[in-house]
């Protein structure tokens, strides 16, 4: 099994360098795996003025799957926009078609304390958001800055194409047949042409799927009932702008945004595994980061692409082993527990396994 390795730009190589401690020990217990790492984002600006390298997009192409850090940086910012390390992740999300995002929201007992709601309102919380992730006012056409009666306006275009939805239904009702067999689709159609369309399509794919019951929410108030009574949902679908910004909400019910990891799949489930947490800029060099969110992204890859369940579930119990010794990295750190560094992080989920 070929993994590429892509760390990225701030505190991606650290916590990747934990991830990849991890499929060592599982290679070294048998499973065949081969790694290979190259650039992308701004290391990829740097390396050869591209945030996504011809080489590295070959690369993961090639790969059974592929292993992400994080990209971006202020020092990227000022580059025209197609140079952007934003942009080299969009384009191998695009490239890859890999429009099917799965980010669960669950909240580890032990850190019920952590979150910013209280243990009451989060305990026990297991959400799965699919996040369509290639189309929507990300990629609609056309879009741009430019002048109109003499002032600039800037413009994007929301748009869905009914297969668009029909496939990103079709994995979000087949995710909710294996947990809780309730769906939740969210748009805003009480405005939107392209939610009415989202919602429509979405019905129709509910008649294979008769055993999941669908509800339909609009965004404004998902992201509402998301924090008033999160556990009353249990698989959310939902665009592809709606479903960045509801994901980073849910991820804070948990008690840190680094702690969650995401899928994003193609058709024949071959994956791109992430955190959802972006390049943290400001922690990066410092070995203080949260690496775990990156090492239940290698659990979500046994699981998803490379079907090795076993070694997924071996991964998230090690992980719910060093939460229990009570390890913590700074942004999930509350008194009485022991705060450790990000590669001590990696070392303890290492031992564990
Ligand atoms: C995410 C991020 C990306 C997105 C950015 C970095 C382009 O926020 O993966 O959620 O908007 O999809
Ligand atoms: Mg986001």
């Amino acid at each position: 099994m070929k993994i590429a390795v892509l760390p990225g730009d701030g505190i991606g190589p650290e916590i990747v360098a934990q991830a990849v401690k991890v499929l060592k020990v599982l290679a070294s217990d048998g499973l065949k795996l081969e790694l290979q790492e190259a650039p992308i984002g701004g290391a990829g600006f740097d390396a050869v003025g591209d945030p996504l390298p011809e080489a590295t997009l070959a690369l993961a192409k090639a790969s059974d799957a592929v292993l992400l850090g994080a990209v971006g940086g202020p020092q990227y910012d000022s580059l025209p926009r197609d140079k952007r390390p934003e942009r080299g992740l969009l384009r191998i999300r695009k490239e890859m078609n890999l429009f099917a995002n799965l980010r669960p929201a669950l909240l580890y007992p032990e850190l019920a304390s952590a979150s910013t709601l209280r243990p009451e309102v989060v305990a026990g919380l297991d959400i799965m958001i699919v996040r369509e992730l290639t189309g929507d006012v990300y990629f609609g056409q056309p879009r741009g800055i430019e002048t109109r009666n003499g002032e600039r306006v800037g413009f994007n275009t929301m748009l869905y194409a009914e297969s668009e939805v029909r496939r990103v239904a079709h994995v979000a009702f087949g995710i909710a047949m294996k947990r809780g067999k309730k769906l939740c689709s969210v748009e805003k159609a009480n405005v939107l042409e392209c939610s009415e369309l989202w919602k429509e399509v979405v019905i129709e794919v509910a008649k294979e799927y008769p055993e999941v019951a669908l509800s339909h929410m609009y965004v404004d108030n998902a992201a509402m009932q998301l924090v008033r009574n999160p556990k009353q949902f249990d698989v959310i679908v939902t665009g592809n702008i709606f479903g960045d910004i509801l994901s980073d909400e849910a991820s804070m019910l948990t008690g840190s945004i680094g702690m969650l990891a995401s899928a994003s799949l193609d058709a024949n489930n071959k994956g791109l595994y992430e955190p959802i947490h972006g390049s943290a800029p400001d922690i990066a060099g410092k070995n203080v980061a949260n690496p775990l969110a990156t090492i239940l992204s290698v659990a979500m890859m046994m699981r998803y692409t490379l079907n090795q369940e076993a070694s997924a579930q071996r991964i998230e119990a090690a992980v719910k082993k060093v939460l229990a010794q009570g390890l913590r990295t700074a942004d999930i750190y509350t008194d009485g527990t022991k705060k450790v560094s990000c590669s001590a992080m990696g070392d303890a989920v290492v031992a564990a396994l």
